[in-house]
């Protein structure tokens, strides 16, 4: 007894927010349960030989990469792992003490008021699978006339993928904007946005930071949670999980797909971080490439294109709503957003290739300038832009290549929310509603010049 008081009151301690007290008592914990402590390191070589180095060892020990930036290479180390070899140890890097919470939160009874967007306690709090299912058919019951709910199929596991269409009735066609939550499933606070950003559409204009007006010339598809598997993963088993659960690979000894790889534009069996393949010798490995990559790592992109079933549900969503291919445009889609963690850049196509240009490229980064500018004004929060291959690393099989190409959907993205390495994937909760704001503005500034190209006002 005296326990679970004591591990309750670190719990409020560690997370709590001035004025969310009432929510924390809602907790119930099944167990005391000790807080962990993972370290993520940063690399910074001095030269990309060395970065490349660093990789090559991270690869080969299978390290958990969180992030790879233009000059560096952050590397989780969970809590109890065997400490790394000393040649990483010896290059250059900084150490943050990640937390990882092993307490398990019960299902709560779904009692958070949604009738208002700033007086919710739904924003204070990360939320299980279930609680993003309730949330979104509460929103429905709330607003039966501008919300339905998007079953998209089921996921590798049998769960139902659930979406929401968010559009008042009105009889002049309007825009569509799709705004996708993460594929990967440890990156909860692209998950916590896209529900913040359907209540911000639904909340009443009066209210503060209400985007309600959007939906004058906006229809929204807001897909909170594509990966519910992997998500519901990361709250059962293991925080930082990744990918899908579907069981892969010779023998079926392998779990899960890197859903992000497995879309159908030049989709590829390997799967290594290309850095390792560029520089001098890049011909003499040439073949090594062609390998594929190896069924239980991290980032295997399965066998085939679309062989996850989510990604093939959402697939036949884009298809359905937008057409692909020759019918593509049907729908009147004109904003994608792929939201997802972490680094704080916006990202245009292609990923699959840094050399090749989208002819849209021009309006693409026009936009995309305006929105990083218009994103930083709500919290200073900095947002650096460009295409996904010059910002991250050459990647096939991405999501936003598909959308942009087969889809046709001109301002197609992928934004990654805060932060830039401080907590990584493990982001307090206190932070959710300023991520959901400054996005908030984001898409707004998206949406009005899309918009204001087409004449229309907004
Ligand atoms: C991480 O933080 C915890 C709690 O403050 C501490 O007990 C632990 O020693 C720290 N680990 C490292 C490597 O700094
Ligand atoms: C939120 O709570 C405040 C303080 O109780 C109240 O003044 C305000 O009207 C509430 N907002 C909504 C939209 O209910
Ligand atoms: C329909 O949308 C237009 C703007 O496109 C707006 O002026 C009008 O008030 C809307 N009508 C209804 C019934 O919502
Ligand atoms: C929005 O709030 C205003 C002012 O509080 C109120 O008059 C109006 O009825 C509300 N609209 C809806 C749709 O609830």
């Amino acid at each position: 007894m005296h326990l679970l008081t004591f591990q309750h009151l670190l719990w409020s301690a560690a997370f709590s927010l001035p004025g969310v007290v009432a929510i924390i008592e809602q907790h119930v914990f099944e167990a005391p349960a000790p807080q962990t402590h993972g370290i993520l390191r940063r690399f910074v070589p001095d030269d990309s030989t060395s970065l490349i180095e660093v990789l090559r060892i991270a690869q080969a020990e299978e390290l958990d990469i969180w992030q790879i930036g233009k000059d560096s290479v952050d590397i989780y180390s969970p809590p109890f792992s065997p400490s790394l070899p000393r040649a990483l140890l010896s290059t250059q890097h900084s150490i943050n003490n990640i937390s990882v919470p092993e307490l398990r939160p019960r299902l709560r009874h779904p009692n958070w008021d949604l009738s208002s967007l700033e007086n919710t306690s739904f924003h204070a709090e990360f939320h299980r699978q279930t609680e993003v299912d309730a949330f979104m058919t509460d929103l429905a019951r709330l607003h039966p006339d501008s919300v339905s709910i998007l079953q998209l199929g089921h996921s590798g596991e049998e769960r139902e993928m659930l979406g929401m269409k968010i559009s008042t009735p009105n009889k002049t066609a309007k825009l569509g904007f799709i705004v996708l939550g993460p594929q990967h499933a440890r990156e909860w606070v692209a998950t916590s946005t896209a529900l913040y950003l359907a209540h911000a559409l639904l909340a009443n204009a009066s209210e503060p930071h209400s985007l309600a007006y959007l939906l004058d010339v906006y229809d929204f598809h807001i897909i909170p949670s594509p990966n519910p598997d992997g998500y519901e993963y990361t709250w059962e088993a293991d925080r930082f999980w990744y990918k899908n659960r579907q069981i892969v690979g010779p023998g079926a000894k392998c779990i899960g797909i890197d859903m992000n790889r497995n879309w159908g534009d030049h989709w590829k069996p390997h799967a290594k971080y290309p850095l390792l393949w560029e520089g001098d010798d890049f011909k003499k490995k040439k073949k090594k490439k062609t390998e594929p990559a190896d069924p239980c790592s991290h980032w295997y992109p399965g066998h085939r294109a679309f062989e996850a079933p989510e990604v093939n549900n959402l697939a036949n969503y884009i298809t359905k709503v937008n057409g692909v291919g020759k019918g593509a445009g049907k729908g009147g889609i004109a904003a994608f957003l792929d939201l997802r963690s972490y680094g704080q850049m916006l990202a245009a196509p292609y990923s699959y290739k840094c050399d090749k240009i989208p002819k849209d490229a021009e309006d693409q980064m026009e936009a995309l300038l305006g929105a990083a500018q218009a994103g930083k004004s709500a919290y200073g929060t900095q947002f650096t832009t460009g295409t996904l291959c010059e910002l991250l690393y050459r990647a096939p099989g991405n999501i936003i290549d598909y959308v942009y190409k087969a889809a046709s959907i001109k301002y197609t993205y992928a934004a990654f929310l805060r932060d830039t390495g401080t907590y990584g994937f493990a982001i307090p909760p206190a932070w959710i509603r300023p991520v959901g704001e400054e996005t908030g503005v984001m898409i707004e500034y998206l949406a009005r010049f899309i918009a204001r190209q087409r004449g229309i006002p907004l």
